[in-house]
This record gives structure tokens, C-alpha cells and sequence, in this order.
């Protein structure tokens, strides 16, 4: 039993051989910030592991000697690694080679918490590789990635047991494009501010996540949204550590009657990028220096006239903020996604939104140097 009489769960570090000697000589696991909060989850008492990414060897099992914390040693891997826990052998160290099959047979991600059968049984194979591998079924539950490409595709709105924002909403924006931007832009209890929120969906995937999260509307759906003009933000300078913003896309659809609603302009007019761009202004002084504004945005194709909304937007943004990169999020529920419209496109000869991009914006910190020398390496072909 860990302290508080709770049943342990296990966690699975993760090492390259180059940090593996420092997790031994240090005894303290440790990870970066994307997966920063499940450290802090660890509590004393708790079942650990150390997966060696290049010779992929499983070590086990050890016990957590402190709760999980940020910066315990915060000069330990120069500083990349600060989410960390001390640990303690747990009796005799196992290791077990051709460790991600394992993993992968056990439906086990080396970046969950493991449940207390899950932990079992993992400790269980690593004491005694030639027994039969065991699979949890709580475990078989898939679970959200984070994405590592710039093209993001999820099937559903909405992801989890929670409903996050409402798929009722026109416009509501895919729940894990929120959940992918303030899991890699911010910590836990960082503050993110959603300025056009709508059905709320950031307020919710933020309260999942551990995130304050401040949102506003030109017309409130729901009590925690305050009402608000996105062009004049009532907070200070400098306040956000991050800015999530899903935009009207033209005057498409129809959100509510406000006559102040930016929807309500046609996106083949300059007015349109004019008062989205008061709207960028106002991001640039409430965001912190340093700190990350993600812009969804998709462009328009109406009685066969094309505007790049997208490219006119990210033109604008560019005014103010540096690329972090620019993502390509597929569409899935919209309206349009029905027989009769893919048979129309291809009768009229026309295509349907298939994408909407995804802007992630820094606000600088610094001046970019003019001219950056890039020493490239060369890998020969085979
Ligand atoms: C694409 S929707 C946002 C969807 C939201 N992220 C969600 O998941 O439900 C765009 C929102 O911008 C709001 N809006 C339009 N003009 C605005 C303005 N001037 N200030 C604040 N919000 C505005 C609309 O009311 C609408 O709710």
C-alpha cells in the first residue's frame, strides 16, 4: 500500500542509452513536459519501470521513493527531463529484451499510467519472461495520441468519456486539436484563453487536462463563457500562456444574431481579414512572450468561387507571431459529409473541404536573427 492506503499503479519511464547511466547513478526517472502531468500523478509507493528506447530492454520493477514532481534535481540531463521521481530497487532488478512487442502484445504505451492489474501483470512477466503474457481488458481501451505529423485526423469530435463543447454546435471544433495544442504549448495550471469559444469545447478539454482556461463569445452558450468582443480582450498584457482560437471561416454559418458576430461578414471581402486581424492584435498583447497561439481556419468554395481564407489569414498572423508550423487537420462531420454531396462534386466537377489548417503562431521573444547558418548533415542513399 503507497501512503494514504491506496492500491499502487505502475508507470513506465522511458531512456536512451545516452541517459540510461544517469537514471542508475541518480536513482530518479524522469520525462519532458509532453508527458510531464502523468508524472505528477506518480505517488509514493508506486510501481515503476525503465524502458531503454535503443536496445528496447525492459527494466523492473522499482518503487517510487518521492511523489512525482517538477525539478527535484534540476540540473540532472541538463535540464530536458524536469518532470521527475526518486526511486528505490523493489528487491532484484529484471530486464527483459524485445520489450515494445511486449509492450505492444500487452496493449501497454509506455506513457500510461498502468492500473493496479496492469502493474501486476507486467511485473509478473519481467520477474518470469517464459510465462504466457497476460492482457488486462481495462486496458484494451484506446486511448488518444498525441500527434506527431502535421496532418491530424481523428474520426469523431469528440474523444474520452466526457463530452467536450457540443457537437450540436455549428462550427464546434474537433475536441483533440485542443487537446494536441495545450498538451504540447502548456503545463498544468497554465493559464489558455479561448477568445471566440463557442460550444466551450476548450473549456472542457482544459478542465480534463488540468489547464485554467478563460473563455469568451460574442454569444455565450453556456455560464463559464463570458460575453466579450475578441477585438478588445479584458485581460491584461502578457497573461496567457496560450491562445486557442477556432475563428468564424466567412459568413458560412450561422452562429448566432449579435450584430458585433464576425461571422456575419462574407470571407471574399477585405473587412473580413480586417477585423480578424484586430482580433490577432489583441492575442499578440495578452499572450506572453514566448508562448503559442493555435488558429484553426479552412477556406471557402461557394458557387464556384475559391478564397483562400487560409492563406489570407496566415498572411495576417505572420504580422505579429513567428511559425511554429502549420497543420493540416482533416475534416471529418462536417454538413457537406453525405452521398448527395460527394455525388454533386463530382457531377459539377468541384471538391469539398477535406482540410482545415491548423496555424500554430509563437509570439517572439527575441528578434530572429537576420540570416541563420545551417550546417546540414548529409545521409547517403541506400
Ligand atoms: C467556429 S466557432 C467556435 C467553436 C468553438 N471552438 C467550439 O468548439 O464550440 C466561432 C465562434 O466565434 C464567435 N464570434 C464571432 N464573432 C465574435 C466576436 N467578435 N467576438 C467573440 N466571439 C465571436 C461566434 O459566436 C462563434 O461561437
Amino acid at each position: 500500500m503507497k501512503n494514504g492506503g491506496q492500491v499502487p499503479e505502475g508507470y513506465i519511464f522511458a531512456c536512451t542509452s545516452k541517459s540510461e547511466r544517469e537514471c542508475f547513478d541518480r536513482m530518479l526517472f524522469a520525462t519532458s513536459r509532453v508527458y510531464g502531468e502523468n508524472v505528477l500523478k506518480i505517488k509514493r509507493g508506486d510501481v515503476l519501470f525503465l524502458l531503454n528506447l535503443d536496445t528496447d530492454t525492459l527494466y523492473g520493477t522499482f518503487l517510487a521513493r518521492s511523489n512525482g514532481a517538477k525539478d527535484i534535481v534540476p540540473e540532472a540531463w541538463k535540464g530536458r527531463y524536469p518532470y521527475q521521481v526518486q526511486v528505490s530497487h523493489n528487491g532484484k532488478i529484471y530486464s527483459v529484451e524485445g520489450a515494445k512487442k511486449v509492450l505492444s502484445m500487452m496493449r501497454i504505451s509506455w506513457h500510461d499510467m498502468l492500473n493496479e492489474e496492469m502493474t501486476q501483470l507486467l511485473s509478473r512477466y519481467i520477474e518470469n519472461p517464459n510465462g504466457s503474457l497476460k492482457i488486462a481488458r481495462k486496458n484494451a481501451e484506446k486511448k488518444l495520441r498525441l500527434e506527431t505529423t502535421t496532418l491530424w485526423d481523428y474520426p469523431r469530435q469528440n474523444y474520452g468519456k466526457t463530452q467536450k463543447g457540443s457537437n450540436k454546435y455549428a462550427g464546434v471544433t474537433p475536441a483533440f486539436v485542443i487537446y494536441n495544442m495545450i498538451k504540447r504549448y502548456t503545463e498544468p495550471g497554465d493559464l489558455v484563453l479561448d477568445p471566440m469559444a463557442g460550444s466551450g469545447t476548450t473549456i472542457d478539454v482544459c478542465k480534463e487536462e488540468g489547464r485554467r482556461c478563460i473563455a469568451y463569445d460574442i454569444s455565450p452558450t453556456r455560464p463559464d463563457i463570458t460575453q466579450n468582443d475578441a477585438r478588445k480582450i479584458p485581460l491584461a498584457d502578457a497573461s496567457a500562456e496560450m491562445i486557442f482560437i477556432d475563428s468564424p471561416y466567412g459568413d458560412n454559418i450561422n452562429y448566432n444574431d449579435h450584430p458585433d458576430n464576425i461571422g456575419h461578414i462574407s470571407a471574399e471581402t477585405d473587412q473580413f481579414y480586417k477585423e480578424l486581424e484586430k482580433v490577432m492584435i489583441e492575442c499578440y498583447r495578452v499572450l506572453k512572450p514566448g508562448k503559442v497561439v493555435g488558429w484553426l481556419i479552412g477556406d471557402q468554395w461557394v458557387k464556384k468561387k475559391f478564397t483562400p481564407v487560409g492563406f489570407r489569414v496566415y498572411e495576417c498572423l505572420c504580422k505579429y507571431f513567428d511559425t511554429v508550423d502549420i497543420v493540416c487537420v482533416a475534416r471529418r462531420s462536417q454538413t457537406s459529409n453525405t452521398a448527395i454531396w460527394h455525388s454533386r462534386a463530382l457531377r459539377f466537377n468541384f471538391y469539398l473541404r477535406g482540410f482545415k489548417y491548423l496555424f500554430i503562431m509563437r509570439k517572439m521573444v527575441h528578434e530572429l536573427p537576420v540570416e541563420r547558418k545551417i550546417n546540414w548533415t548529409q545521409y547517403s542513399r541506400t
